[in-house]
């Protein structure tokens, strides 16, 4: 069902024990080694995180960097691989701290140009847009079963290309984690004579089972369109008190939806209203947006016409 839901036909796809932030360290642990050379696109908090782990894996980073709001260009990553063939591009797909959906297929196709793999988070994006591994030549993807899945967090699903398992193949230095090593987890992961290696988390995995099965009864495309639909009204709704979404047009997220907050309005107190007087929880502004952005998720099961009324009903109420 993972398959199903990346859109892969990639043998190595399965939920790596963790939240999301495991499924990052998997990846780089996996792909990189000491003094690698990797380019990671930086315009929110989790580009950021991507560049800390690729730092701790030993790998050289190059930073391309966007404002906070703002898309990662293609023609910058075009600019960053003009005189050099790193060993990875990493971008993060639906950046949650700021609201925006990266252009991943023209940059996966740059990517792939230079000889380099390509590395995508789809923490908040797999299941509410959509995310097409294998059209987009993707070589390696992590997610986490708690935004659009709509699972409990405690797993985060995978996937590997077999290109990417060429390179695994031809480290030359083991993966400094044992307990993230694919080549270990493959043994225990797969058919035929299978090795103990940790205690799977199995309530997290019938968890992720049913969630799975959930998305895959909607619809893959049907889950998109809701995600799009609700985001539209949301919009719509906003507009209507005069508030607008402050990531970049055309490249808005559905599911996360950053909100400017207007000008000598008291942030910290319309959110903390909205949890204790309206049972909503909504998120602050994180780095350079913290104190002028309000952050709507909009995911899985809460991505719903019920929750777009409730919520522009209780800011109306509270503007
Ligand atoms: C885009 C993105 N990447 C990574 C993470 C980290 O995931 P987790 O908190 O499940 O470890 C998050 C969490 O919000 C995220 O939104």
């Amino acid at each position: 069902m993972l398959r199903k839901v990346f859109l892969t036909e990639n043998e190595m796809t399965f939920p790596v024990s963790g939240t999301g932030s495991a499924g990052m360290e998997f990846c780089f642990a996996n792909l990189i080694e000491p003094g690698d050379e990797v380019v990671i696109g930086v315009n929110g908090v989790f580009g950021l995180r991507m560049v800390e782990v690729a730092e701790r894996c030993g790998a050289s980073v190059v930073q391309v960097e966007s404002e906070w709001g703002s898309i990662i260009a293609p023609a910058q990553i075009s600019d960053a691989l003009m005189n050099r063939t790193p060993k990875l591009v990493a971008v993060v797909h639906a950046e949650t701290s700021t609201g925006v959906l990266n252009p991943i297929q023209e940059i996966s196709e740059l990517a792939h140009r230079a000889g380099s793999l390509m590395l995508i988070d789809t923490v908040t994006s797999l299941g509410g847009c959509p995310v097409r591994i294998d059209d987009w030549e993707i070589d390696a993807a992590y997610s986490g079963t708690q935004k659009c899945l709509s699972c409990p967090p405690g797993l985060s699903p995978v996937t590997l290309s077999d290109r990417a398992m060429e390179v695994v193949k031809l480290r030359k230095s083991r993966v400094q984690s044992w307990y993230l090593d694919v080549s270990l987890l493959a043994n225990y992961w797969g058919e035929g004579a299978r090795a103990y290696h940790h205690t799977a988390p199995i309530t997290m995995n019938y968890a992720l089972h049913e969630s799975l099965r959930l998305v895959l009864e909607e619809g893959l495309k049907e889950r998109w369109g809701r995600h799009e639909a609700n985001h539209i009204n949301l919009k719509k709704g906003l507009s209507e008190l005069n508030l607008s979404i402050a990531s970049q047009e055309g490249h808005q997220l559905w599911q996360l939806n950053a909100v400017t907050v207007p000008t000598g309005t008291d942030e910290a107190a319309i959110r903390n209203s909205l949890l204790t007087d309206n049972g909503i929880e909504i998120g602050a502004g994180l780095g350079p947006f913290a104190g002028k952005v309000w952050r709507i998720g909009l995911m899985g099961y809460s991505s719903s016409e019920k929750n777009v009324d409730k919520i522009i009903s209780a800011l109306k109420n509270l503007l």
